[in-house]
């Protein structure tokens, strides 16, 4: 990578908010594939050739400090279609972090994550669980983003562009939360968190790692809402308690 190809990526990070990065030389390829072209071209636009840079958060970075970087974001075409930016909802000091896919219909008029059918489904899950665990916690008690913060036209999945440059603010929401446990919603948080495209029905269940926090992998509950699905609910369910107990089991 020439020092102009660094300069440019560390402009990129700069651009989206981040003040501080962290290089992992030992784990860049090579000759790193250049990304594919996209159509659209968004703003900033990453270099090509990337090598990994894993950015952390500034030092002292708040909710409120990402929120104000995002601002009225136009980094990508998202921006194009939405009502209102979803930039997540709870406690800010949660030990328990819920990482969605994006917002839908309900979460744009509102810009509250999970308000929907889906959402209301989650609350339910976790309310009741919790409850019938025998502890204390509810949803407000926990923290709910998504990967991306606007709606992708007609609920499509986030595509790996938009992803990538709305990650870096879930990235930073994270590490500014510090979670005990991270619970992945589906692939697409999957994807984004643990950078792999193993379907939720064998990652399910499973302890994984981000940086060095705790996730788990459970279904998306709009694939719940669908009658078919009754199974994976039960499946969900038995999710929710395992990372429930981990986090709030033992304090
Ligand atoms: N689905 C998501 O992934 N996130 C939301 O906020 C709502 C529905």
């Amino acid at each position: 990578m020439t020092p102009q190809e660094i300069r440019n990526r560390l402009e990129f990070f700069r651009d989206l908010g981040i003040r501080e990065l962290w290089v992992d030389r030992a784990a860049a390829p090579a000759s790193a594939p250049p990304p594919p072209v996209a159509e659209h071209t968004p703003m900033p636009k990453p270099p090509a050739n990337p090598i990994p840079l894993i950015p952390l958060a500034p030092e002292g970075d708040t909710l409120a400090a990402i929120q104000a970087d995002i601002g009225d974001c136009r980094r990508c075409k998202l921006c194009e279609q939405r009502n209102r930016i979803v930039f997540g909802s709870g406690n800010p000091e949660a030990r328990l972090v819920f990482v969605g896919e994006g917002p839908g219909a309900d979460e744009d008029a509102q810009g509250l994550p999970f308000v929907g059918r889906a959402g209301q489904l989650l609350t339910q899950m976790i309310d009741n669980t919790m409850s019938k665990e025998g502890m204390t916690e509810r949803r407000a008690d926990m923290y709910i983003c998504n990967v991306v913060k606007c709606r992708p036209p007609e609920n499509r999945t986030p595509e790996p562009e938009e992803m990538e440059i709305c990650g870096q603010f879930l990235y930073r929401q994270l590490m500014a939360i510090r979670p005990k446990a991270i619970c992945c919603l589906g692939a697409t948080a999957a994807k984004a968190l643990l950078n792999t495209g193993v379907g939720v029905m064998k990652m399910r269940g499973n302890w994984y790692k981000w940086r060095d926090i705790p996730v788990i992998v459970t279904y998306h509950p709009s694939y719940l809402l669908r009658p078919y699905n009754q199974n994976a609910k039960r499946e969900a369910w038995e999710d929710l308690k395992k990372v429930f107990h981990f986090v709030y089991g033992g304090k």
